[in-house]
């Protein structure tokens, strides 16, 4: 992968994440002041297949660090998944004359760069953009910070009407198959009991009704919020907390946050992680190491880190954290 190069190709892909435009426009940026061409690829992968695409020059990306969304949109794209798919986007990059392809995305959008990568001449760097920060190789993607802190606000407002009415209440935080939001949210919301892939499967109704008469017994009367993350009753939230309502005989509501928890203006963090990894994907690619690499950051530092390991599901929610929360809350079954 020496070849210079001339033309960089960007897309957006997956579930958006606010400071993906901050990505973005550190890239634009930095590829502008080497002298090489950015276009963007609108909606995913499926921008590269309708040659949907559109120059990305200084001027098109000044104002938009502080947007959320992403002003290429995003999409998941069925046709990369689908028989002669990755050939076809590889073909067309060729045609574009696309040196290198840049992804902003998570683990499922760099899945299909290493579809691509098997047919593609030019590099292929991954830059992680997802607010469920489940993707290996770096300790946080980009918009999580500001998931969190839009869950965040919500549960600290559930507090105060669960705290009027003395409620249980679930709060179903998003996050497929990893707990790094509801753990994150349930921490710094002082929630009483957090449900997350990290302690089991799927959730123990009896052990968490138990739960509840002990809290409600050690506190008394008053709010009792449970954090949950999506996935864990296959139900829904609004389910669990019907049941939870004729079984504990107190009554219990949901909120489920949902979309929500991606819109919004991204924090500083995220503004400033996204240019970092934008910045530093571009003049890693640049110097010729990148290619199949995803421009992460660990302790502070900015890193390559290989894109086919990126879906590994080794990175841990916070094991302390995670130990911590559960024996608070068998002390508290204890003491019963
Ligand atoms: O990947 C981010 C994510 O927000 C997940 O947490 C959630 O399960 C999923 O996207 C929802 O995707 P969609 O918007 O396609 O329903």
């Amino acid at each position: 992968m020496t070849h210079s190069v001339r033309r960089i190709g960007i897309l957006t892909s997956g579930g958006d994440a606010p400071g993906m435009n901050a990505a973005l426009r550190a890239v634009v940026l930095s590829a502008e002041a080497a002298g090489i061409e950015v276009v963007g690829f609108r909606h995913g992968f499926n921008g590269i297949f309708s040659e949907d695409y559109v120059p990305l020059k200084k001027a098109d990306v000044l104002h938009i660090i502080q947007l959320g969304g992403t002003i290429l949109k995003s999409a998941r794209c069925k046709q990369l998944q689908q028989q002669g798919g990755a050939e076809l986007a590889a073909t067309k990059l060729h045609q574009l004359a696309i040196d290198a392809l840049l992804v902003i995305g998570g683990d499922g959008s760099f899945r299909g760069c290493q579809a691509i990568s098997a047919f593609y001449r030019g590099q292929i760097v991954g830059i992680p953009g997802t607010i469920d920060n489940d993707v290996d190789g770096t300790d946080f993607t980009i918009g999580f910070a500001t998931a969190l802190d839009t869950a965040l606000d919500a549960i600290d407002k559930i507090r105060d009407t669960a705290d009027a009415f003395e409620r249980t209440f679930l709060v179903e935080v998003m996050g497929r198959h990893t707990g790094y939001l509801a753990l994150a949210a349930g921490i710094a919301g002082g929630a009483e009991q957090i449900i997350c892939p990290e302690y089991g499967d799927k959730v123990d109704l009896d052990d968490l009704l138990q739960d509840i008469k002990a809290l409600k017994r050690d506190f008394g009367a008053g709010s009792y919020i449970i954090v949950i993350a999506e996935t864990m009753y296959p139900a829904g939230a609004q389910a669990l907390a019907a049941e939870i309502t004729t079984r504990s005989g107190t009554e219990c509501r949901a909120c489920v946050l949902g979309h929500l928890q991606r819109g919004g203006s991204p924090v500083g963090s995220d503004r400033i992680l996204g240019t970092k990894l934008g910045a530093f994907a571009v003049e890693q690619l640049l110097s010729g190491n990148a290619h199949m690499m995803m421009a992460g950051e660990q302790a502070g530092q900015a890193l390559l880190y290989p894109l086919v390991l990126t879906g590994d599901k080794k990175k841990q929610a916070d094991p302390y954290l995670l130990k911590w929360q559960q024996q608070m809350l068998q002390q508290s079954e204890t003491q019963n």
